[in-house]
């Protein structure tokens, strides 16, 4: 079965993980490459109305399992619809969050069992994970960010919360380093998406040479 390439964006809210992720997906369109960009929540029609459920500030009454299932039940249906008939399609698929938003928001950031909600996950995924991982290193105050923009349910959360999250995909990524690269935003949105071509092209050059080698009987 030919099998495409996963690559996830993942990291705070206003890191910039679209914006990289859709300049990612430019440069690979230009080079030749079959690639797809979607989000999560979202990027089916009934991954968006979960969206807007989730993230809605009139629904400041939604259980913390009641939430993370909704984050899963709109992975599950992507996983479904979009994500494994694109990777079997050969192509690359860039996708803004996965699994890892789950285990630091709800898990790390909310104190949801994280060992649980990795079951969970996997049913939902279908033992689908991602071949690399870029985790945007970026914080910014949540009073600022409020002064921005309307923030969202979750982006109304307080500090304390994000610093959480923040630490959880600390742990994530020292427990999967071969899978999760960190890049720190840089100032300049070029300088950030420089470094992670950089470790993209890496990856595609590891997965190409791997095809390529005998597979064992
Ligand atoms: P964003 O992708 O536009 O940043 O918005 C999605 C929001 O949902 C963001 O605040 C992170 C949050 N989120 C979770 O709390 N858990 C999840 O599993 C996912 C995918 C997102």
């Amino acid at each position: 079965m030919s099998r495409g390439i996963f690559i996830t964006f993942e990291g705070p809210e206003k890191s910039g993980k679209s914006t990289q992720a859709r300049l990612l997906e430019k440069y690979l369109k230009s080079k030749g490459w079959k690639t797809l960009f979607i989000r999560e929540p979202g990027s089916t029609v009934i991954g968006e109305k979960i969206r807007r459920v989730l993230l809605d500030r009139k629904n400041d009454g939604m259980s913390l399992v009641a939430e993370m299932l909704l984050y899963t039940a709109s992975r599950a249906q992507l996983v479904e619809e979009v994500i494994r008939p694109a990777l079997r399609r050969g192509m690359i698929v860039l996708c803004d969050r996965f699994q890892d938003s789950t285990l630091a928001y709800q898990g790390y950031g909310c104190g949801l069992d994280v060992a649980v909600l990795e079951k969970v996950g996997k049913l939902a995924t279908s033992g689908i994970t991602p071949d690399l991982t870029l985790l945007l290193d970026f914080w910014q105050s949540r009073d600022k960010l409020k002064n921005e923009s309307a923030p969202d349910r979750i982006e109304l959360r307080p500090d304390a919360f994000h610093q959480r999250v923040k630490k959880g995909y600390f742990v994530l990524a020292g427990r999967y380093p071969q899978r999760i690269k960190i890049v720190r935003v840089e100032p300049g949105i070029q300088e950030t998406q420089a470094k992670i071509r950089e470790i993209v092209e890496s990856c595609l050059l590891k997965k190409s040479s791997d095809k390529k080698r005998p597979s064992r009987s």
